[in-house]
């Protein structure tokens, strides 16, 4: 189905992130990734000791699971959506090799507002912080599709996807609060990316909105299992799992489809319930 086609995958952090569910569906499907990581490059300046030793594992961490899952042949690059020069020197490092790509994936989220599963209410969130998740958690879906498209890296017919969930329109059993404004943000910059890249060329831009998922870092980070089980219970299907989601990103990732701008839920269910 994806023969001849790459696809840059971005959020990977170790085996169990949902980006590399679809990464690995891309390649049993005949396509081919690009896989990058959070790590030290040399457009970071004044990072401290610990700050370097955490980014050096993280990269350590991606490097070694996406060897081990996709193979050691895989294309791998730092990429930190925080510095356009980090975006910019990777989109050197492609045009140097000669990759072109059919589309992306974004799973990249962070919030410092959340630390062992407690989530600060919104009244306590400073500026900084709510300006530090939505750059990381939505703005960077903007900035790396600007950066691709003006360096002439994406095909004509492209499609990109990014991963989102049902705190970005309602309030969640769990407590969820910043970055549901990012993941707001996110599905709005969906449809209007969806509106100017269709016209200019033809490229889709989707989202889809995942159950609660506690095996990747971000989703242990957040989510307590009482509240994944509750999902759970109320969703008809029973809560998505990362192959579903999988299988819908390589769905809408295929070339010549005609759909845009679309926020699909891959949740069991869980959505259409009150
Ligand atoms: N786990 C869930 O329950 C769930 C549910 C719905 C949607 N999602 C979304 O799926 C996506 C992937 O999350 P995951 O659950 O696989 O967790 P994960 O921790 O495996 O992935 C998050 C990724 O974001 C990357 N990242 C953070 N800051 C970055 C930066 N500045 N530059 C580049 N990359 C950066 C991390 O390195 C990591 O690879 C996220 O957008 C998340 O919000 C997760």
């Amino acid at each position: 189905m994806l023969e001849g086609k790459t696809y840059l995958i971005t959020g990977i952090a170790d085996e169990n992130s949902l980006a590399m569910y679809v990464a690995k569906k891309i390649k049993e499907n005949g396509g081919q990734v690009v896989c990058t990581g959070l790590g030290v490059s040399k457009h970071h300046s004044k990072l401290s000791d610990k700050a370097k030793a955490f980014l050096n594992k993280t990269y350590d961490d991606f490097q070694k699971s996406v060897h081990s899952v996709l193979g050691k042949k895989t294309h791998t690059e730092i990429l930190d959506v925080t510095l356009p020069e980090s975006i910019e020197a990777f989109c050197e490092k492609l045009i140097s090799k000669n990759i072109q790509l059919d589309g992306f994936l974004h799973a990249i989220a962070m919030d410092k507002t959340i630390r062992n599963k407690v989530v600060k209410p919104l009244l306590d969130v400073s500026f900084q912080e709510f300006c530090d998740t939505m750059e990381v958690s939505a703005y960077s879906l903007i900035s790396l599709t600007s950066h691709l498209f003006k360096n002439n890296l994406l095909n004509a017919d492209s499609s990109i996807c990014s991963l989102s969930y049902i705190a970005a329109s309602k309030v969640t059993f769990h407590p969820y609060r910043n970055i549901s404004i990012a993941k707001a943000a996110l599905e709005r910059i969906t449809v209007e990316l969806a509106d100017e890249l269709g016209r200019k060329n033809g490229t889709r831009v989707n989202c889809l909105r995942f159950s609660p998922y506690m095996g990747s870092k971000a989703g242990n980070a957040t989510l307590n299992e009482q509240d994944v089980q509750f999902a759970h219970r109320k969703s008809p299907l029973g809560n998505a799992l990362p192959e579903d989601l999988a299988y819908e990103v390589l769905n809408l990732l295929r070339p010549n489809g005609r759909t845009t701008g679309e926020i699909r839920h891959v949740d069991g269910g869980y959505n259409i319930m009150g």
